[in-house]
C-alpha cells in the first residue's frame, strides 16, 4: 500500500471509530482521544478543501463525524468538564478567561460545522464544488485552523489542570455523565465507576 493510501485508511478508521466505551471510565483520557480524532478531522478538511476531484469516502467520514461525534464532545466540555473545573480551580489558575474563550470558540465552531456539513452534503450531491478557489475551501481551512488552536489550548491547559484539580468524585461524575450522553451504562462494563 502506498503511503498516501495508508494515511487515508488510517484517517478513515480514526474518524469512523469512537474510542472504546470502556475508556469512558477514564473520562479525561477519553476526551484526549477525541481530541486526536479532531486533529485527524482537521487534516481531512484541509485535504478535501483543495481537491478538484472530491474524495467521496473521506467526505462521508467527515460528515458522519460532524453529525454524530462532534456535538457530544462539546457538551462534555461545556456542561460537565468546564463547570467542574471552574468549581475546583484555585484563583491563581486564572482559568475563567480561558474557559470563557473556549466556550465562545465552541459557539463559532458550531456555526462553521453546520455550514461545512451543508456544503459537503451539496458536494456529494453534485451541487457544490471544492478546490482552492472555492468559498467552501476557505471555510474548511478556517475551521481546521481554529480547531487546531482550540485543541492545543485544551490539551495544554484544560486537561492537565483537570488532572490536578478534579476530585475522584468529580472524575466519576464526569464519566457517568459522558457515558449517559452516549447511551452507555458504565456498570455493565464491569468497571469500578
Ligand atoms: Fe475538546
Ligand atoms: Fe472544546
Amino acid at each position: 500500500m502506498k503511503k498516501q493510501e495508508e494515511t487515508e485508511v488510517l484517517a478513515l478508521e480514526t474518524l469512523g471509530n469512537a474510542p472504546p466505551s470502556s475508556q469512558l471510565s477514564e473520562p479525561l483520557d477519553y476526551i484526549f482521544a477525541e481530541h486526536f480524532r479532531q486533529r485527524v478531522l482537521c487534516n481531512a478538511l484541509d485535504e478535501i478543501a483543495d481537491q478538484e476531484q472530491p474524495d467521496r469516502q473521506m467526505i462521508e467520514a467527515v460528515l458522519r463525524f460532524l453529525r454524530v461525534d462532534f456535538a457530544p464532545h462539546m457538551l462534555d466540555e461545556e456542561h460537565d468538564l468546564f463547570p467542574m473545573l471552574r468549581r475546583r480551580a484555585e484563583p491563581e489558575d486564572r482559568i475563567d478567561d480561558v474557559i470563557g474563550q473556549l466556550t465562545q470558540e465552541h459557539a463559532a465552531d458550531r456555526l462553521d460545522a453546520k455550514l461545512i456539513t451543508e456544503g459537503l452534503a451539496k458536494v456529494l450531491a453534485g451541487k457544490a464544488v471544492t478546490g482552492v478557489a472555492s468559498s467552501l475551501a476557505k471555510l474548511l481551512h478556517r475551521f481546521a485552523e481554529n480547531e487546531r488552536n482550540h485543541l492545543t489550548l485544551e490539551n495544554a491547559i484544560i486537561l492537565p489542570l483537570a488532572r490536578i484539580r478534579l476530585t475522584a468524585d468529580d472524575v466519576r461524575n464526569l464519566a457517568q455523565r459522558m457515558a449517559a450522553r452516549r447511551g452507555v451504562d458504565l456498570k455493565e462494563l464491569g468497571d469500578a465507576v
